[in-house]
């Protein structure tokens, strides 16, 4: 299967071939773009040229499947854990038809509503049911890019849910942090499945700004100490860490909270790791100064984890394979 991932600054593409178990990666490959992204397009020229960009990747790292599944952006998405009695499946399939009003913040009928069942449990009597709920509108515009890109759209789901089936561990409770552009995506999962999740509106982009302001070095400039630099205390005097670390703390702040919320709202335990993921999740230091900050031990997902790569190939792409956590992810989802 192909999985496509257009995130905010760039589109990242992943083939594998085979089953769970037995992926093997045939090609992947990744582009920046700049301009608005799907979500923030109108206007018909804008979906073409990125289709354009879409096709070209398409193309040059030979991925040979029409069919593909995508992602949709989580800040936009509605994910929710709802409890109901202990209910047969059709009756959960019901109760989501005539009760999902209630638990989404967007009309009905402008919704694309997913849902499946977390669990049963007798003892409690009850069924926990995970309820995505995406705006149609989004929904259509990551279609129209990819469709306008000669390819067919079989599947959609949020960035969060691919990246929870390539990086989250099979058992225990966990937090996911998908580190991108523009906002920190966080999920905890238990047992690889996803059961809370919250969007930070701020990412690599408020990184790079933080820096360019506090050296008053451009934004070009700003991204290379970044990326140089990141959390170092020591190199460079600490000047990026120190640029970098207010907004760092905004969002340290924020997964505290949201962990915070799971445990006392939904009485479920902590996570007791967090995987990290994304763009910005290569920031120098970033593992050692969430260990550090959230108290709990950081590690750096690989997304390739239950994926076959040749030895070339894995050498080629170590750098860089943290950008391909939803990518792999949704390349899993079979069609
Ligand atoms: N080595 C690095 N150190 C720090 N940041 C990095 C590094 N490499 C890339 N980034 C940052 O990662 C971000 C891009 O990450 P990614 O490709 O995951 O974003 P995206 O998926 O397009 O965005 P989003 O998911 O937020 O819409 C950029 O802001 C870039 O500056
Ligand atoms: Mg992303």
């Amino acid at each position: 299967m192909v999985g496509i991932d257009i995130g905010s600054k760039s589109i990242k593409i992943v083939e594998l071939v085979g089953s769970v178990g037995k992926f093997q990666l045939k090609s992947s490959g990744a582009v920046g773009y700049t301009g608005l992204s799907p979500d923030k397009m109108t206007e018909e020229k804008d979906f073409v040229a990125l289709s354009l960009i879409l096709k070209k990747i398409i193309k040059q790292i030979g991925i040979t499947s029409k069919e593909v599944n995508i992602a949709l952006p989580e800040p936009l998405v509605f994910t929710r854990v709802i409890k109901f009695p202990l209910l047969s499946d059709e009756e959960v399939n019901s109760a989501i038809k005539w009760e999902a009003e209630q638990y989404i913040p967007i009309p009905i009928n402008e919704a694309i509503i997913q849902y499946s069942i977390l669990s049963k449990n007798e003892t409690t009597a009850s069924t926990s049911v995970l309820l995505v709920a995406a705006p149609k509108v989004v929904v259509e515009k990551y279609v129209k890019i990819v469709r306008l890109a000669g390819l067919t759209p079989v599947s959609a789901e949020t960035e969060l849910t691919a990246l929870a089936r390539s990086i989250s561990p099979e058992k225990g409770v966990s937090l996911l942090l998908d580190l991108g552009a523009s906002s920190v995506d966080m999920a905890i999962t238990r047992d690889s499945k996803v059961i809370f999740t919250r969007s930070i509106p701020v990412a690599g982009e408020t990184f790079t700004r933080a820096v360019s302001q506090s050296l008053g070095i451009n934004m070009q400039q700003a991204e290379e100490y970044k990326k140089t630099y990141g959390l170092s205390g020591t190199q460079l005097e600490g000047k990026v860490k120190i640029a970098l670390e207010p907004i760092f703390k905004m969002v340290t702040d924020e997964i505290k909270k949201a962990i915070h919320f799971f445990q006392s709202e939904e009485k479920e335990e902590a996570p007791t790791t967090i995987i990290i993921s994304g763009g910005s999740s290569l920031t120098p230091e970033l593992v050692s100064y969430l260990t550090e900050v959230l108290g709990l031990e950081t590690v750096s997902g690989n997304p390739f984890n239950k994926v076959a790569v040749d030895p070339e190939t894995s050498k080629s792409l170590a750098p860089y394979i943290s950008i391909y956590g939803t990518a792999v992810g949704l390349a899993m989802l079979e069609g």
